[in-house]
């Protein structure tokens, strides 16, 4: 046990796919796991462990925003001994070429800030993916019938944004899409030696303001979770 993580030590798997919300976890964990059970409920953020083609996996909430999943990834990587970390969520997206539901493979995460940045001082880290996870994603996305991109992507401390022009600046530069939670993860991956990586759906579009409904997001978040599961057993 954690301070905010119930499960036993060995009840978490090597391999952890981290969903912002609880519930997705549950329901991950419901239609891609076999025999999954529940190891965490601490505060509502639901965990389970189970199996995938015989692989043990985790898929825990991460909650949304950097410091919510830094409190998670921290005590995952070192009381756990968490390997691999995918994080699977939702995203704006920030380019034309960009649709609903197309897939979002993060190749880096450029932020303000994160929970990191003071240990950094005057350096701006780039925070950056594993590069066996990222090409074994896309090789997983390019054999199913979805949109994918890779690239950069943008990790933002606030969903209401009063700085547009933040997102300006970030789609001039070729940012895909923004999500709030993958520098952190980066980061704390590369501190600790670990793999990471983020696979995100399209949930809505910050050009066009289209947006995803919430009966519509299953199928698309499915072909993520497969991606997810693929890349980190590939
Ligand atoms: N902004 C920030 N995070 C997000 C968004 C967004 O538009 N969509 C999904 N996650």
């Amino acid at each position: 046990m954690t301070f905010h993580i119930g499960a036993e030590k060995g009840e978490i798997a090597e391999t952890v796919l981290l969903p912002g919300d609880p519930y997705r976890a549950k329901w991950a964990a419901e239609n891609f796991l076999q025999g999954a059970r529940l190891v965490n409920e601490v505060r509502g953020m639901l965990g389970f462990t189970g199996s995938w083609k015989g692989n043990r996996v985790t898929i825990q909430g991460s909650g949304m925003g950097m410091p919510s999943l830094s409190i998670y990834v921290n005590e995952l990587i070192r009381d756990y001994g968490a390997r691999t970390l995918v994080r699977i969520g939702s995203c704006g997206a920030m380019q034309e070429s960009v649709a609903l539901r197309d897939v979002i493979v993060a190749m880096s995460a450029s932020s303000v800030s994160t929970p990191s940045s003071t240990i950094f001082r005057e350096l701006n880290f780039a925070p950056t993916a594993d590069y066996g996870l990222l090409s074994a994603a896309v090789a997983a996305a390019e054999r199913r019938e979805v949109g994918v991109h890779v690239g950069g992507i943008y990790s933002s401390d606030t969903f209401y944004d009063e700085r547009p022009d933040l997102n300006e600046q970030m789609t001039r530069h070729g940012i895909l899409a923004v999500e709030m939670e993958a520098a952190e993860l980066y980061t704390l991956a590369a501190r600790h030696g670990r793999r990471a990586l983020a696979v995100l759906t399209v949930s809505d579009h910050l050009i066009s303001g289209e947006a995803l409904p919430a009966e519509q997001r299953e199928r698309s978040f499915g072909d993520m979770i497969e991606i997810a599961l693929e890349a980190a057993f590939s």
